[in-house]
């Protein structure tokens, strides 16, 4: 692949609250209803792209949806996030959970993907998305979000076996749902293994890595593969060997110190502080270029925060970030 003569900038969660063009849709549609209705989904892709100068637009949609159709309802719900409405407790509930096809059970995802193609028509990549098989896992283990990942811890150690064909049936699910975003036009997957940080490395080594490994070896790789995690500066040497095309980082490691870590030869995105946007503009700029200084330019890097836009940030700080990167990008 030819180096870019500029580094490329998107932003995880650059579609969503922080958009008055998003908060007014949002007025009169659920979260959910927004992510299953085709039309309005590519519309959300979309907000971003137009007002912002980005280098790739995301689908709208989230890594939980999927999960409905193994068997196990969802709610989104605003002060508190998504909760599912029964956890898993036992083999027997693991057996339950249904394959999905992604075609029969995501037509609205690879529907909203093709008519976002149609929408870009090549002006920016589209990149499609699934959650990691540990993430998911611990949402159907825990019910909800979580802190110290107890219950998933414990069923973990305690019910090896089925914790093997849970993380085994998920990266099922994944492996079709990216395959078929893949098909249906995505032009880059990233998969969101946010939690993941959770996990001592030994224990990341063990029980995650290697159904991530099984997940990238079946994955079509005619299109880039992103694996990101958060809080995992001390998994990011056994990610990188798990058969991706780009490790995604958060900010609390710097690039250069990802570099020496994961032996120099992947493409790293990231890193920048989401609450860096909260700053004024000078210290926006200022820590945009550190880190394009410590990527160490063009090539090999994917400019982007180091988790998604956060539901305040300021519109005006955005801009202001996609512009130096831009600008900085090019020189260094
Ligand atoms: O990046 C993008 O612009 C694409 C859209 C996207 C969403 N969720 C939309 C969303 C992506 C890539 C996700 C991924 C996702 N979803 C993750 C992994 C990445 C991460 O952020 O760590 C996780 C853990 C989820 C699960 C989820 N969905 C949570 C925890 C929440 C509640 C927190 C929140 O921000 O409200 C959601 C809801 C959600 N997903 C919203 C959006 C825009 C907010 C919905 C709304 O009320 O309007």
């Amino acid at each position: 692949m030819e180096a870019p003569d500029c580094t490329p900038v998107w932003l995880m969660r650059q579609a969503g609250r922080y958009m008055q063009e998003y908060r007014r849709l949002r007025r009169r549609h659920t979260f959910k209803e927004m992510c299953q209705t085709p039309e309005i989904a590519v519309e959300v892709t979309l907000q971003p792209v137009r007002r912002f100068d980005l280098d790739a637009a995301i689908i709208f949609s989230d890594i939980l949806l999927p999960l409905e159709k193994m068997g196990v309802g969802l709610h989104f719900d605003d002060a508190q996030g998504p909760s599912l409405d029964r956890t898993l407790r036992s083999g027997r509930d693991v057996d339950a959970l249904k394959a999905v096809d992604p075609e029969e059970d995501l037509p609205y995802l690879l529907k909203a993907i093709e008519m976002a193609r149609t929408e870009l028509a090549g002006t920016a990549p589209l990149i499609g998305f699934s959650g990691g098989p540990f993430t998911l896992a611990s949402y159907l283990l825990e019910g909800g979000g979580s802190k110290h990942f107890r219950l998933t811890k414990a069923f973990m150690y305690a019910e090896s076996n089925p914790f093997r064909l849970l993380m085994e049936k998920l990266t099922d699910m994944v492996a079709a749902s990216l395959n078929a975003q893949i098909r249906h036009g995505a032009q880059a997957v990233q998969v969101f293994d946010s939690w993941v940080g959770a996990l001592s490395a030994a224990d990341y080594e063990r029980y995650a890595l290697p159904h991530v490994k099984r997940l990238f070896a079946s994955l079509d790789a005619s299109v880039p593969r992103i694996l990101f995690g958060l809080d995992a500066c001390h998994l990011l040497p056994l990610m990188a060997g798990a058969g991706i095309d780009v490790l995604g980082v958060d900010w609390r490691v710097p690039i250069d110190k990802v570099r020496e870590m994961t032996g120099g030869k992947l493409a790293v995105q990231g890193n920048l502080d989401p609450a860096v946007l909260f700053g004024p503009a000078g210290h926006v700029r200022a820590e945009a270029r550190e880190v394009l200084r410590r990527a160490g330019g063009a090539g090999g890097h994917i400019f982007n925060l180091g988790h998604g836009v956060l539901p305040e940030t300021p519109v005006e700080n955005v801009e202001l970030l996609i512009a130096e990167v831009h600008e900085y990008g090019r020189r260094e």
